[in-house]
């Protein structure tokens, strides 16, 4: 052996011990296992009954804790009288789009029948959630955390905390998911919501929902579960300190309150330093003509006293929110589970090899709603484009790049189809989201996290590069666009698959604001993807077709 050559691969030391007929147990990450049966339940958040998607019974469902590099097994058993998927938001499934579970990339785990998901907690640490992807199940529940620890020898920016609380916030509808969707289908919207919950407790409950012991400092995870409405989270009474988010390590500042907007994640650090006793939590809507709020009791161990009836106030406009996005700023020294999570820490110096803009529109077709992104509005194919693909059928399905890079905003029509936009592996692309309605969007991009470099208001041009954040935006992988606005997101395309691109307002997404973004390893290489698994479901024609041959 070369000297001062280390061999630390666990397959070579298996193949070693093979030829050498050794039986050696080589250590491997370990596995968590969770079975979880998914059914449809009755909760009362707004004090009334009514039905909901529960997993072992629970909603929200229970909490994923895991460490960087686990293995995580999941078998789904869905006793729905529908199809179902989970998808794992912001959980980046490295060269593993087969686990993404969209419409886009899985067969549907049909009623009656389990599935079992196995994926690998690779190079992120910090908050995810997880949540029914298809139609509008999303709206009645099936969701929960997904937290991923650090290892041991990756440190952190900040103290152990004394423990670590998961917070979802989100909207109420009291209609159940396929009413919501019968309501898109019919061309109506699906209304206002009738409250707010943080983690499935409106704040009529007594009970609290966390307790801290007097002087310690705890960690809350925040997470917007819902289906269309920015979020305000204060603690009476508390700062907070803004140490993660979206799964970055960030410069820590303090926060009295932040706008969560749909599909992000925040965590903060909070100590129990005030007078003992009891304080509220509190989510409310922003943006919105009505006011829908929760709280949720936060007690000091040992204290009987009941929260201050004053609650704190939500901030009133878009500046507001716009200055608290300006404040956030990558922490560029805390080390990271991925070290180069993007190719580079220095993004700002990578040359832009292609430019793509992304204008959501509104319009009708055939007299109903439907939402464009560049004129085009998704229809879901009636198989997985991602099985298309890989089965090399796609001239039967869908055609590649069927949108513009650059819109053509005064042409308003709206054409319903399979959007899948084809990206060049590896490339360093810019992206630009433009938001000409008076609503506010949140995007979210599957598999990867970008910097989100910049936002602003009216049309975007060349010139807006000028504002970017070129030295410490945050690695995210959702980013909202303010009314009449635009935000700028630059990433990688690294991870190879089929990958969707949505507005997290669901109504949005589900009558058409969405695209898959197809990023091709050319090796087709076991190294850059992994091949469809065994267990893969397969619905429609590829029950019939021959398997492809797998990479190598
Ligand atoms: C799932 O829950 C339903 C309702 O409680 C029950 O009938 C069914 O047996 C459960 N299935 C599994 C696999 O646990
Ligand atoms: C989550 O996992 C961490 C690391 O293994 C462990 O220390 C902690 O106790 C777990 N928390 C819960 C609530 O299971
Ligand atoms: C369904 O569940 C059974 C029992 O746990 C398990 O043996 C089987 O592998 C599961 N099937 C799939 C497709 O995950
Ligand atoms: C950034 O992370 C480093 C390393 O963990 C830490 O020492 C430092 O305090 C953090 N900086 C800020 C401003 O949060
Ligand atoms: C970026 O582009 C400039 C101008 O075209 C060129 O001079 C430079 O070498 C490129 N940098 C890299 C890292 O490719």
């Amino acid at each position: 052996m070369a000297a001062g050559r280390v061999f630390t691969s666990s397959t070579f030391i298996r193949t070693l011990a093979f030829l050498l007929g050794i039986n050696l147990v080589v250590a491997e990450s370990p596995y968590q296992f969770f079975t979880w049966n998914i059914t449809l339940g009755t909760i009362s958040p707004m004090g009334v009954p009514q039905k909901a998607i529960l997993i072992n019974g629970d909603y929200p469902g229970p909490n994923i804790n895991t460490t960087t590099n686990n293995n995580i097994v999941i078998n789904v058993f869905n006793n729905l009288d529908d199809p179902f998927l989970f998808s794992w938001h912001g959980f980046q499934q490295r060269k593993n789009s087969w686990q993404d579970g969209m419409s886009g990339t899985n067969c549907p785990i049909m009623p009656g029948t389990n599935f079992t998901y196995k994926f690998q907690a690779k190079d992120q640490i910090g908050s995810y959630y997880y949540f029914p992807s298809l139609g509008m199940q999303k709206a009645s529940g099936g969701f929960g955390g997904i937290r991923i620890n650090s290892r041991m020898y990756i440190p952190v920016p900040y103290d152990q905390p004394e423990d670590d609380y998961t917070v979802l916030i989100g909207e109420l509808y009291t209609q159940l998911y396929k009413a919501l969707e019968s309501r898109l289908d019919k061309g109506r919207g699906i209304g206002n919501p009738v409250g707010v919950h943080i983690n499935g407790q409106t704040g009529k409950e007594s009970t609290e929902l966390f307790v801290m012991k007097p002087s310690k400092t705890y960690r809350y995870r925040i997470c917007n579960i819902g289906i269309k409405v920015t979020l305000n989270f204060r603690i009476q009474g508390h700062n907070m300190l803004l140490v993660e988010m979206d799964g970055s390590h960030v410069v820590q500042n303090s926060y009295d309150s932040l706008d969560v907007h749909v599909g992000q994640c925040f965590s903060v650090l909070v100590t129990a330093d005030k007078k003992p006793g009891a304080y509220q939590m509190m989510a409310s809507t922003r943006f919105t003509k009505y006011d829908r709020s929760a709280t949720g009791l936060i007690r000091y161990e040992g204290t009987k006293t009941p929260p201050s009836p004053d609650l704190p106030k939500a901030p009133v406009g878009w500046m507001w929110s716009l200055n608290q996005f300006e404040s956030f700023e990558w922490n560029l020294t805390a080390s990271a589970a991925r070290p180069n999570p993007q190719g580079s820490y220095h993004y700002g110096s990578i040359n832009i090899t292609r430019t793509i803009k992304l204008h959501n529109s509104v319009g009708k077709v055939d007299g109903k709603n439907r939402y464009a992104i560049n004129g085009k509005s998704f229809k879901e194919s009636a198989v997985p484009l991602k099985l298309v693909e890989y089965y090399g059928i796609v001239d039967q399905y869908f055609k590649y790049d069927t949108i513009p890079d650059e819109p053509k905003t005064n042409d308003k029509s709206i054409v319903i189809e399979p959007i899948v936009i084809k990206a060049v592996y590896r490339d360093f692309v810019e992206i630009i989201f433009e938001n000409p309605e008076k609503s506010v969007q949140s995007y979210h991009l599957d598999g990867y996290s970008f910097f989100a470099v910049g936002m602003g208001f009216g049309r975007w041009s060349e010139a807006s590069r000028k504002g970017y954040n070129l030295v410490d935006a945050v690695s995210r992988h959702t980013i909202q666009v303010y009314p009449n606005s635009w935000s700028a997101i630059m990433l990688t395309f690294d991870n190879a698959g089929m990958w969707n691109l949505r507005s997290e307002v669901w109504e949005r997404s589900y009558l058409g604001q969405q695209i898959y973004v197809s990023v091709i390893s050319p090796a087709r290489s076991l190294r850059d993807e992994y091949n469809m698994p065994e267990s893969e479901l397969l619905c429609g024609p590829f029950a019939k077709l021959p398997k492809p041959e797998p990479y190598t």
